[in-house]
């Protein structure tokens, strides 16, 4: 039932601030702002030597966001590959490993196969699955959940952000397990990820203006996402779900990479779509949008208050994200990318909840 909604894929994006809520309450205390590890986790993570998180699409996306949490907090070095490279390249495992596997359908084929591959190489294996009872939660040492409910449009929204929120907690409860953070730290990262439903709340009123936006890009052939850091991830989310919905070419890029060549695709044509709070890497991707800048590129600035105070000014389109801890970020940035990519489609004609070539759950590698 989509509800008021005129697509599932908008109605699964305005239930975030509920269901990233709803999940975010089974990995965390709310009132001691303390990080939950759900018990059948057995991961010893004060000795863990490495994490190898594995994936496919929006779910890979969510395990190369984790990637950033797990290394910076918990210290904890963090592999990320796509499951079906990851599942061929016969990747020497380390003894005290551990594996995390993300699936939304808990089906896809090349993750099971990843899966199957971790627990032979002797790793602990964690499977974080939106459905229940699927193969892959069934075959994981253990199975831990995003409680999404079901995700019928095919590109994944909500439970991209569910899959974030639970990545994060768990990035507190090891960095905390390992030391690598104080408890008055815990508090601080787990109080910021208790704000995100509010936040998402807001930037869902944005949407009217986000609309106008995605008919501005939508008039374009081709779409590059530039974001660094952890929101680096979020760029190449922005791009997969333009694509997947409107058949708008679009590329990521790390904004750094941009000078190293998809700066020569840049005209007066593109825009460049530049996601950047107002947080330690903010200058350097300014510095990477006023290059786009200078050579005509539309660019389309995803930032908070401070950011477009500093630099709102000289961009083609601006939209305004709540200033949030770092931490928050690819969650609440993941929103703005995901509506932009909404109305783009909804503008182009295309069927958004079932685009073409695509199917919901990828059983077949
Ligand atoms: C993109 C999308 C796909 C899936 C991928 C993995 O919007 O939905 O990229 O994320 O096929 O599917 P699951 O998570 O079911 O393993």
């Amino acid at each position: 039932d989509k509800g008021k909604h005129r697509h599932f894929m908008a109605k699964e994006i305005a239930e975030q601030p509920e269901v990233v809520g709803r999940t975010l309450a089974e990995y965390a205390d709310f009132s001691e702002r303390a990080a939950r590890l759900p018990e059948q986790v057995k991961i010893d993570f004060a000795k863990l030597d490495r994490l190898t998180i594995t994936a496919c699409g929006t779910a890979y996306l969510a395990g190369l966001t984790a990637k950033y949490w797990f290394e910076r907090y918990a210290r904890l070095p963090t592999e990320v590959d796509i499951a079906s490279e990851f599942r061929y390249r016969e990747a020497p495992m380390p003894k005290n490993g551990a594996a995390i596997v993300i699936s939304q359908s808990g089906e896809t084929a090349d993750t099971l196969a990843a899966l199957r591959y971790c627990k032979s190489q002797g790793q602990e294996t964690v499977a974080l699955v939106n459905v229940p009872g699927s193969t892959i939660a069934r075959e994981a040492d253990a199975a831990i959940f995003t409680y999404a409910g079901p995700e019928i449009g095919v590109a994944s929204t909500k439970a991209f952000t569910c899959q974030l929120t639970v990545l994060a907690a768990l990035a507190v409860a090891a960095a905390k397990a390992r030391g690598a953070i104080t408890r008055e730290q815990e508090r601080e990262l787990i109080g910021a990820l208790i704000e995100a439903p509010r936040h998402m709340a807001e930037i869902l009123k944005e949407e009217k203006h986000i609309a106008d936006v995605a008919r501005e890009v939508a008039h374009a052939q081709d779409v590059l996402y530039l974001g660094r850091g952890v929101n680096y991830p979020i760029a190449l989310e922005g791009a997969l779900k333009l694509k997947e919905i409107s058949y708008i070419h679009a590329e990521g890029y790390a904004a750094g990479e941009l000078k190293h060549g998809p700066i020569a695709l840049i005209d007066e044509n593109v825009p460049v779509i530049v996601i950047a709070p107002r947080d330690d890497l903010f200058d350097k991707t300014v510095s990477n949008m006023e290059e786009v800048a200078a050579r005509g590129g539309k660019i389309v600035l995803l930032t908070d208050d401070e950011g477009l105070e500093a630099h709102g000014q000289r961009t083609f389109q601006r939209i305004r994200v709540p200033r949030a801890h770092s931490i928050l970020s690819p969650l609440l940035y993941a929103l703005p990318v995901q509506l932009l990519a909404y109305h783009a489609a909804v503008f182009m004609g295309t069927d958004v909840d079932q685009p073409r070539n695509l199917a919901k759950s990828v059983t077949v590698e």
